[in-house]
């Protein structure tokens, strides 16, 4: 298996160019199975979760194209198939579960293994489903799998007992072709939600509200084709600008939305961390005495769950003590323990994380526990001092495009081995 290499203090410098955001990519690759014609999502992030999700799609006969020359991934469900779908590829990953909405609204039956949880948590689907059967589906929970059939989805009022991304997408999405209006309330706010509506919008879907508590979808009665190219990836955009604190650097990061970011730069300005944005771009300066801060992690616009390990491995190295809440995971800590083997002091107490800072960390030999917790080993090896060697990357693959590329380019010292 491959790993990856670091070996810290190196200044970065330079600019970096952000990808498109996979948590906008994955439901909008789902929401194309809605109108069965061609749809071209330019531009796309060429991810692991991409392929697995295009895979899926091709197991019921959906025929997928990954043009990883132009970042394009084209999709044609005219020949889709109502089977289930390849099992498993769907237990890969959760946001399989994204095409029970789209396969619900179109064809009113859908049975698909249930998503797996992963180290962060249970992951429940308690809500996509009492969103379904709202829309007057009759769900059947099995050993391992979820159908859910409905002679004709009817539009109805659902309200989400808490915003949840996933939830709020794939009940909009099966609300698309119901019949009548759809209100969606205490509906995540995330702008990948936002960009899921576009995308149906432009397909000829009736959804208002996006992006607000409050969504509104009037039922229609088919979709056409189009092209859509996905938001930038607020979240790799927060990771390098980590990076950047972390090595006490001045880079310059493309492909920003300021509005998307606005609670990482509000908690690193008040670290002390120089920023400035302009249009789509942004200059952060990290060679600054820091000072330490306290995060609670919110539903979107609150700070973001999956920034929460990246800033804790900054904060692992800012003199004093910050406190950190996951309020969205009940087991979103799993990197502390790798973080400790570098040098950390981090104590856990229930949700919280107690750092005290230390002057530096030593490199180590450390695993990835999941996507956001392996590019914060990155971070931290970039930062550390000596050599950091990090197994099990397959979980940073799924989220970030070439990331060691982008960082190398920076003047970072790190290669995949
Ligand atoms: C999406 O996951 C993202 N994934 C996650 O990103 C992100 O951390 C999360 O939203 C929160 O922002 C994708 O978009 C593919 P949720 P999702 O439903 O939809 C509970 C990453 O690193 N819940 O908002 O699964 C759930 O247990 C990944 O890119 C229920 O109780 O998140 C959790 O505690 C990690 N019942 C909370 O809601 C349900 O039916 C938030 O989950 C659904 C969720």
């Amino acid at each position: 298996m491959s790993t990856i290499r670091i070996v810290g203090g190196n200044k970065l410098s330079g600019e970096v160019s952000i990808s498109t955001a996979k948590n906008s990519v994955l439901p909008i690759i789902a929401a194309t199975i809605l109108s069965g014609n061609k749809c071209i999502i330019s531009n796309a992030p060429m991810l692991e979760d991409v392929f697995v999700l295009c895979n899926i799609l091709k197991s019921i006969n959906v025929d997928t194209q990954i043009d990883e020359e132009n970042n394009n991934v084209i999709i044609d469900s005219s020949a889709i198939r109502n089977a289930d779908p390849e099992n498993e590829l769907v237990k890969k990953m959760r946001a399989s579960f994204y095409i029970m909405g789209p396969m619900l609204s179109r064809f009113g039956h859908f049975k698909i293994s249930l998503p797996g949880g992963c180290n962060i948590g249970t992951r429940p689907i308690d809500l996509h489903l009492k969103g379904f059967s709202a829309l007057g589906a009759d769900i059947i929970i099995g050993h391992g799998f979820v159908e859910a059939s409905a002679k004709k989805l009817k539009g109805n009022k659902i309200y989400l007992d808490f915003p949840s991304v996933g939830a709020t997408e794939n009940i909009l999405m099966a609300a698309v072709l119901a019949e009548g209006e759809t209100v969606i309330e205490n509906a995540a706010k995330e702008p990948e939600i936002e960009d899921l509506a576009k995308i149906i919008n432009s397909m000829g879907g009736r959804v208002v509200g996006a992006g607000t508590e409050t969504i509104h979808v009037i039922g229609v009665k088919d979709l056409k084709g189009t092209t859509h190219k996905p938001i930038y990836d607020r979240i790799e955009a927060g990771t390098f600008m980590i990076a950047a604190a972390m090595t006490k650097s001045n880079i310059q990061i493309n492909g920003v939305n300021e509005e998307h970011l606005k609670p990482v730069i509000a908690k690193l300005r008040e670290m002390g961390v120089i920023i400035e944005v302009n249009d789509c771009i942004l200059k952060v300066n990290g060679d600054v005495e820091l000072k330490p801060v306290d995060i609670k992690t919110m539903p979107y616009p609150g700070f973001p769950t999956d920034m929460q390990a990246q800033i804790a491995g900054l904060l692992s190295t800012v003199k004093g003590t910050s406190v950190i809440s996951e309020t969205i995971f009940e087991n979103r800590f799993m990197y502390v323990q790798e973080l400790k083997r570098m040098g950390a002091n981090i104590k856990i107490d229930g949700r919280s994380a107690v750092i005290e800072g230390v002057e530096k960390l030593t490199g180590s030999e450390v695993t990835a526990t999941d996507l956001r917790a392996g590019a914060t080993l990155i971070l931290c090896g970039l930062a550390a001092e000596g050599e950091t060697i990090i197994s099990d990357i397959f979980h940073i693959d799924r989220g970030y495009y070439n990331i060691e590329k982008k960082l190398r380019n920076l003047g970072a010292y790190i290669e995949r081995i």
